[in-house]
């Protein structure tokens, strides 16, 4: 069964610390390479998108220190990361919403998009800023700015954050939570779900390779026989 999409609930970078007696941020750093990592695996296995739950709109709630080390993390990892990602020819997309956001973590998010925007191996989505809801929310306030009145799936679609992405086919999230925490809620209507206990600092390419492994076994019947 093919794998076009995978979608990532990176989750448990805190609890991952916390084991080693080491600040959160610790985690959060550990998890940041991982996501590095998980591209470049994703792109040998031929996947074309992956989406990578980055940071979420209820994210704000925790405490500013966090919040803040984690969009300095975000531009770091970015500028540490460009020649590698042009390399392994990588496109970088951003999936979320830029409001609240500080100006230059937008500065960098966009100049990144543009300058990745011609690489084809994979393209790798970071859901960053990131809530289900509000995406559906802006996608119909959106429609209505463009002179909709009354919504199909079709319509709606076409005002999504990134329209042109296939569904995901697999999510995965770590950590052992098994909840959705309000990624994509649209897109994985049909999407198969993946729950494992590893924290996402040592998530590894067994991991992933397992995963897909499950995946390949489904049957997805989209509601039909
Ligand atoms: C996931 O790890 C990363 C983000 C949500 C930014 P957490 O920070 O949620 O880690 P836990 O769940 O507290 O272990
Ligand atoms: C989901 O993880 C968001 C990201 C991985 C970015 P959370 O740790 O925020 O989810 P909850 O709060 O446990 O549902
Ligand atoms: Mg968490």
């Amino acid at each position: 069964m093919s794998l076009t999409h995978l979608a990532v609930i990176m989750d448990g970078n805190g609890r991952w610390a916390k084991k080693r007696g080491l600040p959160r941020i610790e985690g959060h750093r550990r998890g940041a390479q991982k996501a590095e990592q998980i591209i470049e695996w994703c792109a040998e296995l031929g996947i074309k998108y992956v989406t990578l739950y980055t940071f979420s709109t209820e994210n704000w709630r925790r405490p500013p220190e966090e919040v803040n080390f984690l969009f300095a993390l975000l531009r770091q990892m970015l500028y540490e990361k460009f020649n590698r990602m042009m390399e392994q020819n990588v496109r970088i997309r951003f999936c979320g919403t830029m409001e609240q956001l500080p100006q230059e973590v937008v500065q960098v998010c966009r100049d990144f998009e543009e300058k990745t925007k011609s690489n084809e191996r994979i393209q790798a989505i970071l859901a960053f800023n990131y809530g289900g809801r509000r995406e559906i929310i802006d996608a119909i306030n959106n429609g209505i700015k463009n002179g909709l009145r009354t919504f199909n799936e079709d319509d709606l679609r076409k005002f999504l954050y990134l329209p042109d992405l296939p569904d995901p086919d697999l999510v995965i999230r770590t950590s052992g939570e098994m909840r959705i925490s309000n990624f994509l809620l649209w897109q994985i209507a049909y999407s198969e779900l993946y729950f494992t206990e590893t924290l996402w600092p040592d998530f590894s390419k067994e991991d992933l390779l397992k995963a897909i492994e499950d995946f390949e076994k489904r049957q997805r019947r989209f509601g039909g026989l």
